[in-house]
């Protein structure tokens, strides 16, 4: 590739033959001067635990039962109009907005992320949102739902339509064939990209889509679509941790992009996401139900967006103290997340052993 000086960010450039293996000192999260097709020596050992969590987590949708869901959707008096409304808006959301995540992962941030430990665990996580939209999938065959009217929904209601064109810019920006990093400019998109997809998409716009199904299956119902996003939510606050170590990290070894003004950039990103969400609470649930209400789903997310905004060293944007669900304050925190899922991890196992016959 051609660039203004020798770095191969991509790992596609002519082969330096001869050269001595790398410097795990030398390895970058961007603008590497290192070789990027070389994992070893790790530099990033989170990135790689990570890694391998994705890996130990494996699931498929297919094995989760919904004889239960099936039952409960098809019987007219099974559920409310509003849970239906719920639950229809909810899935609308994120059969495509697991699309969306992998097209980021793919045609974003790959290609500039030039650390190959990073790049390992952004193939487990394009994996892992391949499985995701899968469950989308698997979830409409089973309930017999309008695949038009699921998957289409990111243009037919704005609240969602508004919500991925927000993000999306991000992803187009850095998806330009002339794109590059290595500029104050640029390298700086990269970042807003990771806040748009990593704290905003998959920190918290998800959360409250959690929130709202799992708040279902607490009530006994829809167990099995709740048991799926059990899983999704498993996976994403991976996703989500992996994102923050990145920032974190590119934030450590390029200082001057954390400027005042980018910092304020930031927060104006973080409160927009929030109104965005605000508005989509508000048509997935003109009604409160199920110990749940548009209000507290907006409180539940100034609760966790100021948790974000923490993750990255911002101030709180909000200051809400109180965490309206509290149920779901567990499934957030990773380290107590193997205690929340213990069951499922350890019955959990994966593949069946391979015959030669
Ligand atoms: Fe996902
Ligand atoms: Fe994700």
């Amino acid at each position: 590739m051609t660039t203004t000086d020798d770095r191969d960010t991509t790992g596609l450039g002519e082969i330096d033959r001869g050269a001595a293996p790398v410097d795990a000192d030398d390895k970058r999260m961007i603008n590497a001067r290192s070789d990027v097709n070389q994992l070893l020596p790790l530099k990033y050992h989170w990135a790689w635990e990570k890694y391998l969590a994705g890996c130990a987590n494996h699931w498929m949708p297919t094995e989760v039962a919904m004889q239960a869901d099936i039952a409960l959707w098809r019987r007219p008096d099974g559920l409310t109009d509003d849970e239906r409304l719920l639950l229809v808006r909810n899935l609308g959301f994120f059969a495509t907005a697991e699309s969306l995540v992998a097209n980021n992962i793919v045609l974003a941030v790959y290609r500039h992320l030039t650390n190959p430990e990073c790049r390992q665990y952004l193939l487990r996580q394009s994996f892992e949102e391949a499985v995701h939209t899968h469950t989308f999938q698997y979830v409409c065959e089973s309930l017999g739902l309008d695949e038009g009217e699921l998957f289409n929904a990111y243009r037919r209601v704005p609240s969602i339509t508004d919500k991925d064109a927000w993000a999306l810019r991000h992803t187009r920006a850095l998806s330009d064939p002339d794109f590059r990093t290595g500029t104050t400019e640029a390298d700086q998109a990269f970042l807003r990209d990771l806040v748009a997809f990593y704290v905003v998409f998959e920190g918290m716009w998800f959360y409250t889509g959690f929130a709202q199904i799992l708040a279902l299956g607490r009530r006994n119902k829809m167990v099995g679509v709740a048991e799926q996003y059990q899983y999704i939510l498993r996976d994403e606050s991976i996703h989500l941790n992996f994102g923050i170590d990145c920032i974190n990290q590119i934030k450590i070894e390029n200082p001057h992009l954390w400027t005042a003004a980018f910092v304020d950039e930031i927060r104006v990103m973080l409160q927009e996401a929030y109104e965005l969400e605000v508005a989509y609470a508000r048509d997935t649930m003109p009604r409160g139900m199920l110990g749940l209400t548009a209000e507290s789903c907006a409180q539940y997310l100034r609760f966790v967006t100021d948790r974000r905004a923490e993750q990255i060293g911002l101030a709180p944007l909000f200051g809400e103290a109180e965490n309206p669900f509290p149920w779901m304050s567990e499934a957030m925190d990773l380290r107590k997340e193997k205690n929340f899922f213990e069951t499922r991890v350890t019955e959990y196992r994966t593949g069946g052993s391979l015959e030669w016959d």
